[in-house]
């Protein structure tokens, strides 16, 4: 793991997820109650999960409505045992990090 930066520190709006592509992995960073991130690809049939809607810690995929932590990245429908990978982020003063 290694810290890179994705953004500049505004580019996610508070109460929103954007997707950003590093190393060719998707991830999806929120900005609600702190920064979040995790991958975006939904298990189901790879949605991104990064525009989702939010409701707390939890986000909806917008295909097909599964849900996700976005703290601990689990999904909380239909298949028991279901994480995607998360990171963890710091902003500093010229943008967004994530230890990826
Ligand atoms: S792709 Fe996410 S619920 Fe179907």
């Amino acid at each position: 793991m290694a810290w890179k930066k994705v953004a500049e520190k505004d580019a996610v709006a508070p109460g929103k997820g954007r997707e950003f592509v590093v190393d060719g992995k998707r991830i999806a960073v929120f900005n609600q109650d702190g920064f979040h991130a995790l991958d975006s690809v939904c298990v189901h049939q790879d949605g991104s999960l990064a525009p989702g809607k939010l409701d707390g810690d939890i986000v909806e995929c917008p295909l097909h409505f599964w849900h996700y932590n976005i703290k601990t990245g689990e999904l909380l429908d239909y298949i028991k045992g279901v994480k995607l990978q998360t990171y963890s982020v710091e902003v500093k003063k010229d943008g967004i990090y994530l230890d990826v």
